[in-house]
């Protein structure tokens, strides 16, 4: 009977991941604790690994904790911060909004400088290299992206940011070589999964005054049906996304400003 509900179980999950886990700790398939949910979804056994990433990028108390115990179960003890991140990359779907992306790697960060207590002065200069690398990854192997960077602009690009200025410049290099060797796959692939390439090949991209509060300058970009907006044009991270799925578009008719549109 337990193989059974265990069936259900994934089942829900896989259509929906909240439901599923719910479910499978109403029939006490798991324990009401996060450990139980975390190694539950590290085995993913039948699980789709786009449904983990989403479970896990969910912002409240207890997928935190499912998150962090996840993350924790994981081991990367001696092992370089590219291997870790491939390793962590495969075991469920990175989702597609940035705040979900950025929680995750914090926690991944963490990770990494706590079996690695001595790489890196702090975990933020562990995140922010592994946003670089991820960057880099579709810079090398996206097929769109014409201009390649190579070893030197990498390391100087990384250094030029002002946590990373001690980084070792051997480090950085090896780091590049394996990236260059070979790309960070993702488990499962499609077009709007790999964000860099968003971010790379927008449809139209520009600067416009939005306003929520008051009026503040953004750098737009438009791709895959999606709105993203920076603070500065060579951000690598977007400040937010704005899906354009079951929205109004309006004219505004405000005289000071030209090209004015409500969403
Ligand atoms: C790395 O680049 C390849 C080729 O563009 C892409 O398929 C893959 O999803 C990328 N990995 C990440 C983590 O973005
Ligand atoms: C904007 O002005 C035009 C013409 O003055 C008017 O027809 C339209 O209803 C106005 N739209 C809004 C959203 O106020």
């Amino acid at each position: 009977q337990k193989q059974q509900l265990l069936s259900r179980g994934r089942n829900k999950f896989n259509a929906d991941s909240t439901k599923g886990i719910q479910f499978l700790i109403e029939c006490k398939v798991l324990n009401d604790d996060a450990e139980s949910v975390a190694e539950f979804l590290l085995k993913g056994e039948g699980l789709h690994k786009s449904a983990i990433g989403e479970y896990l990028g969910e912002k409240n108390e207890f997928n935190l904790k499912v998150l962090r115990a996840f993350t924790f179960m994981h081991q990367f003890s001696d092992i370089l911060l590219v291997q870790a991140l491939r390793q962590y990359l495969w075991s469920f779907m990175l989702p597609g909004e940035s705040q979900k992306i950025d929680r995750i790697m914090e926690c991944f960060s963490e990770k990494y400088c706590s079996d690695n207590p001595h790489v890196f002065t702090n975990s933020e200069v562990c995140f922010v290299l592994s946003f670089a690398l991820i960057m880099l990854n579709t810079s090398l192997h996206n097929a769109n992206v014409k201009d390649k960077l190579s070893s030197e602009k990498f390391s100087k690009m990384v250094r030029g940011i002002a946590s990373m200025h001690e980084l070792p410049a051997d480090l950085i290099e090896t780091l590049y070589k394996s990236i260059k060797r070979e790309p960070l796959k993702l488990p499962s692939q499609s077009d709007c999964q790999d964000l860099m390439y968003t971010f790379f090949n927008p449809i139209k991209e520009g600067w416009l005054y939005k306003k929520r509060g008051t009026w503040k300058r953004r750098w737009f970009l438009l791709n895959n049906g999606c709105l993203y907006y920076f603070i500065q044009t060579t951000d690598l991270q977007p400040r937010s996304i704005i899906p354009l799925e079951n929205l109004k578009v309006d004219v505004c008719n405000d005289s000071k400003r030209q090209n004015c549109f409500k969403i």
